[in-house]
Parts: C-alpha cells; sequence; structure tokens
C-alpha cells in the first residue's frame, strides 16, 4: 500500500486508529476492531494492560488529559501549605495510599490545602474530617474540596478539640508541633496513623520517643523527610 493509501485506510476506520509511532517505512498502531484488509497479520502477543505511556498525563494549552487510573487531585495554589510538591507532602501521599482502607473514617490533621484529605476522600473514605489552625488554610481546603467536588469536612481547630476518633489519622506537621500535640493526636484515631514533616535522622530518633506505646509499621524516606506509620 501506498503511504498516502495507507492512511486514508486507517482514517476510515469506523472505530478509529491511532497511529503510535512513525520510523521510516515502519508504523506502529493501536486498533480496536480486526482490521480484514491488513491480513495476514500475525498476531503474536495481545498486551492487555496499557503501555506505560499511556498512563502518563498530557498536558496541552490548558488541558490535562490524564487515564483513568490516575487519582486527580485539583489544588488552587493559594495561601495554604500543600501543593504537592514540598517531599513531606509527597511521602504522605504515598503511604495514605499504601496503608489507607476504602471504607475508613479518617482525620487530617493540619489539612493546610486539604490535600492529604481529599486524597484520602479519592480513596473512598466513609467521612474525612480535616483541621488546621489557620483559618486560611481552612479556607482554602473547602475551595479545594468544592474544586474537586469531594465532601470532605474542613475545621479551625486544634487536636485538642476534637472529642471523636477515627479509623486512620494523617498528620503532616513538625517536630516541634508533635511534641506539644502527639498527647492530644494519639486518641484521634483507632487503627493506623500516617506521620510526616519529620527531617532528618535526629528528628527521627527523637519523634520515635513520642510514640511510646503505639508500634512502628513503616518508615519511609524522601529527599531526607520520614513518614512514619504506626498502629495501635
Ligand atoms: C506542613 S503543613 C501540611 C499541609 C498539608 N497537610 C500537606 O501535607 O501538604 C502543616 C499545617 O499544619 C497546621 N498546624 C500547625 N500546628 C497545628 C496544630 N497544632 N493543630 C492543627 N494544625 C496545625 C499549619 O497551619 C499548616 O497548615
Amino acid at each position: 500500500m501506498e503511504e498516502e493509501e495507507f492512511y486514508q485506510f486507517l482514517a476510515d476506520q469506523p472505530q478509529g486508529v491511532e497511529v503510535l509511532r512513525r520510523q521510516g517505512s515502519r508504523v506502529e498502531f493501536a486498533t480496536y476492531t480486526e482490521l480484514k484488509e491488513l491480513k495476514p497479520i500475525k498476531v503474536e502477543k495481545i498486551k492487555v494492560k496499557p503501555p506505560e505511556s499511556f498512563l502518563k498525563p498530557i498536558k496541552i494549552g490548558s488541558f490535562l488529559i490524564v487515564s483513568p487510573a490516575m487519582k486527580t487531585l485539583t489544588i488552587n495554589p493559594g495561601m495554604a501549605f500543600g501543593t504537592g510538591l514540598h517531599p513531606s507532602t509527597q511521602v504522605s501521599l504515598l503511604l495514605i495510599e499504601e496503608f489507607f482502607k476504602r471504607g475508613w473514617s479518617a482525620i487530617d490533621v493540619g489539612c493546610g490545602s486539604g490535600i492529604l484529605a481529599l486524597a484520602l476522600k479519592k480513596l473512598s473514605a466513609r467521612k474525612v474530617l480535616a483541621i488546621d489552625i489557620d483559618e486560611k488554610a481552612v479556607e482554602e481546603c473547602e475551595k479545594n474540596a468544592s474544586f474537586n467536588r469531594l465532601k470532605i469536612t474542613c475545621l479551625r481547630a486544634k487536636p485538642e478539640d476534637i472529642k471523636e476518633s477515627f479509623d486512620f489519622l494523617v498528620a503532616n506537621l513538625e517536630l516541634s508541633i508533635f511534641k506539644r500535640e502527639m498527647d492530644h493526636i494519639k486518641p484521634l484515631f483507632k487503627k493506623l496513623a500516617v506521620f510526616s514533616g519529620i527531617y532528618g535522622k535526629e528528628e527521627l530518633e527523637e519523634f520515635f520517643g513520642l510514640l511510646t506505646d503505639l508500634k512502628v509499621v513503616k518508615i519511609k524516606r524522601r529527599k531526607g523527610w520520614y513518614g512514619v506509620v504506626v498502629k495501635r
């Protein structure tokens, strides 16, 4: 088939054909129906899993095209900590993804933008409470919940103000805050907790001293920032 004729043939396919790569006379394409005209075709392997490249987000102008396998979070670059760029937020997200179980209730202590609370809701949390002492953060958290059309509760509060206990807790704070607040944070979860925002080995050692009766399940490090998963 001549090149022009070949492309016309591809364009005429009712289900559409996607040209993936062109290299000289070699054309690699994906089709979702059998192309009888191209017989004999030897099918050596059928890939059910899409190639990694299909999962990469594509930015075209102001459009961001993502695969349904991705969980998207829309975060307003506003006045609160939690854009997703900081390693302590990234460690928290990775540990949430690994340990959180759908249907659990959850609390995010020091929610900032609400990024972790929203991630928990995306992972099918039954209910999520996001608290922060900063009023601006609570406003941003509410805005981001609305951008993502996710129902969570954002509240201006300290851990000691909360009288309820949740299956899962996440807190991306700082060592100095953990030292002040740990006694109020501990009663807020029943099963698992992710603590993040601990920088360097020395801080980690000090942090372990605050855990007393809790069991460490996993430690994760990213660019010097540690995340710790504990259970009762
Ligand atoms: C490092 S930011 C984390 C933001 C977001 N959760 C993230 O992971 O990117 C810590 C947040 O904790 C809040 N915070 C500090 N002390 C707090 C306290 N005692 N109780 C609740 N929130 C607190 C700060 O206002 C800030 O928004």
